[in-house]
């Protein structure tokens, strides 16, 4: 049987990459594979009540709390959704995984990144994703494309998302591997030529 592939999707809020998900799935599909699209927070199931805790929650919530709600959605997805469907040798593509926490909660919170390392691989048991593609764009750009009506994430200020970008950077550079990096200001076209080459290399391997 053929093996599944993990793929998962980052970068900042407004960076493009639900888009690009979308043609990818088509572009997969169309190719003969099985294609099985979840997204973080938010899987199907239990992780949408997680999702509009973590996105609408208008009361206080400490830095920790939200980083084990984001663990718990991924623990939720990768056990329910992700391991089945790559154990059945389909194609999963993610949209946010545990880069999203390393970048968000790590970098842009400050909390601890060997911590944080951790408690992902305690939510993913181990899986990592065969390609991790991080959507690049500048915060100026990101804003404005998110535009006046932000969620709890999105309005986390101007230096907070400089933190973020910087570190989904900081995450390529350490694992060129595994995480690569597209300019994501291109037009959706152009972006897309370069996700499917990327794609297409993970295929091959
Ligand atoms: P979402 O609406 O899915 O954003 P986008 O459409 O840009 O992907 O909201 C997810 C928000 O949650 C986004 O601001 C990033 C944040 N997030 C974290 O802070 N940590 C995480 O581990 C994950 C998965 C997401």
């Amino acid at each position: 049987m053929q093996k599944g592939l993990f793929i998962t999707f980052e970068g900042a809020d407004g960076c493009g990459k639900t888009t690009q998900i979308k043609l990818v799935k088509d572009y997969l599909e169309k190719s003969g594979y099985e294609v099985v699209l979840t997204r973080e927070p938010g899987a199907k199931g239990l992780g949408e009540k997680i999702r509009e805790i973590l996105l609408n929650y208008d009361g206080i919530v400490s830095d920790r709390c939200e980083s084990f709600l984001f663990l718990a959605d991924r623990a939720q997805n990768i056990d329910t959704i992700v391991n089945p469907a790559v154990e059945k040798g389909k194609i999963v593509l993610c949209d946010r995984h545990i880069d999203s926490t390393v970048a968000y909660q790590g970098y842009g919170r400050g909390l601890d990144l060997k911590r944080i390392n951790k408690l992902n691989l305690l939510a993913t048991d181990g899986r990592v994703p065969d390609l991790t593609i991080v959507f690049d764009i500048d915060v100026e750009t990101s804003m404005q494309r998110v535009g006046k009506e932000k969620d709890r994430m999105e309005s986390a200020g101007i230096e907070f998302h400089n933190r973020v970008r910087n570190g989904y950077l900081e995450i390529a550079k350490n694992e060129p591997e595994r995480v690569k990096v597209v300019d994501g200001r291109e037009g959706i076209e152009k972006v897309f030529e370069n996700v499917k080459d990327l794609i297409n290399k993970t295929l091959q391997k």
